[in-house]
């Protein structure tokens, strides 16, 4: 068991009442197939994933995604990370310290672990037949489709600004390219990426019937990992401020954690309907003990807000400890890091002018 699953597993538990006995959620069905065919064959499978750089990776990520794909890595699968620069302007005009948040990031995988001899990190912008890619796909989807999008409806409705550009209202297409230029088979995703996953495998599966096969359509790895809330109870995310990133210094996330909302019950206890401030800091301890929070939450009993911070605090600090050491020490060798960046971009390219290439030939019988 990884580190993530035993407080993962609970946090997906209903608050109340048993487990339900068959599990009707057939994404999550496919995904526990497909964790025990990565098993008996890692080769089979290339990871496409990544992130926008929009500023520091915290520990939502860290839980909710780095973790896995190290885990990944390390069975033997093939991964690749995009820094998805092209991306952050989908919900602002300029893309702000692109290269201080790519740089930034980079130095976050390898800290966590991400094996630049094994994976490939590399960033859209570097990557030219990548982004000639979304021609072609865009001709194979409807603007109707594009509109129906709920995670594209729900960004707008958050977007901070007045009118929608075209690209993000066609940006799913884009992350098509960016899974299918490697042909990555396997998508780590958190819900909210499920219809963008869909959009990608219509556009490899439409590909592929008008022109001749090329693309695999791609399956989503639905992570058990927990949502973990912000200090202030809304989602943690990078652009609210409300996040503990994993570069934080010791004192630093002594004072985010200090600053999370609690409640008045000095009995602590893990309900995440109820009580969403104190269970979301007690899962974090939890996933950093990989212990189970509910236990967790029954030791700190009736110590109230002030004991639970310290626990938490304690927690993430030791458990981080040797992650920010890493990136402190990478950090002394900016040369390296972006020689990995390089690389990798290298590598993206090699991969995307092939495939472009295959593009070129299939449609030239059509069009
Ligand atoms: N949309 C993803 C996010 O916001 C980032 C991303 C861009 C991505 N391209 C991708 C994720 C391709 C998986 C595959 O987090």
């Amino acid at each position: 068991m990884s580190t993530v699953n035993t407080a993962a597993a609970a946090a997906a538990a209903p608050a109340t009442g048993p487990a339900p006995v068959i599990d009707v959620d057939p994404a999550r069905h496919r995904s526990a197939e497909l964790e025990r065919q990565i098993l008996r064959a890692p080769e089979r499978f290339r990871v496409m994933t990544g992130d926008r750089p929009t500023g520091p990776l915290h520990l939502g990520h860290y839980f909710g995604t780095l973790h896995n794909r190290v885990r990944l890595q390390d069975l033997g699968v093939d991964v690749f990370v995009i820094i998805a620069d092209y991306q952050v302007l989908t919900d602002r005009d300029v893309a702000d310290r692109l290269t201080e948040h790519m740089e930034a990031m980079v130095l976050d995988y390898l800290a966590v672990g991400i094996d630049p001899e094994r994976s490939t990190i590399f960033h859209h912008s570097a990557v030219p037949a990548l982004n000639q890619l979304m021609l072609p796909f865009l001709s194979l989807v409807s603007v109707a489709e594009l509109n129906r999008n709920p995670t594209v409806k729900d960004e707008i409705a958050h977007s901070r600004q007045s009118s929608v550009s075209g690209l993000m209202f066609t940006y799913p297409v884009h992350q098509a390219a960016d899974i299918l230029f490697c042909k990555g088979n396997l998508v780590p995703v958190g819900r909210d990426q499920l219809p963008h996953l869909e959009v990608t495998r219509t556009v490899a599966r439409r590909f592929n019937e008008r022109y001749g096969e090329v693309f695999p359509e791609p399956d989503a790895l639905l992570s058990a990992a927990p949502l973990l809330l912000g200090t202030d109870g809304t989602k943690m995310s990078k652009s609210r401020g409300n996040s503990i990133p994993l570069a934080a210094t010791a004192d630093e996330t002594a004072r985010l954690i200090r600053s999370a909302t609690t409640d008045a019950d000095r009995c602590i206890t893990y309900d995440p309907e109820a009580r969403p401030g104190v269970s979301s800091l007690v899962l974090l301890a939890a996933l950093c003990l990989d212990r189970d929070p509910h236990a967790v939450a029954e030791e700190i009993g009736d110590g109230g807000a002030a004991a639970l911070k310290r626990t938490v605090t304690e927690a993430v600090n030791d458990r981080m400890a040797p992650v920010r050491a890493r990136r402190a020490e990478l950090a002394r060798d900016m040369r390296y890091v972006r020689a990995v960046l390089r690389a990798g971009n290298v590598r993206a390219n090699e991969a995307a002018e092939a495939t472009l290439e295959e593009v070129r030939k299939a449609m030239h019988g059509v069009v």
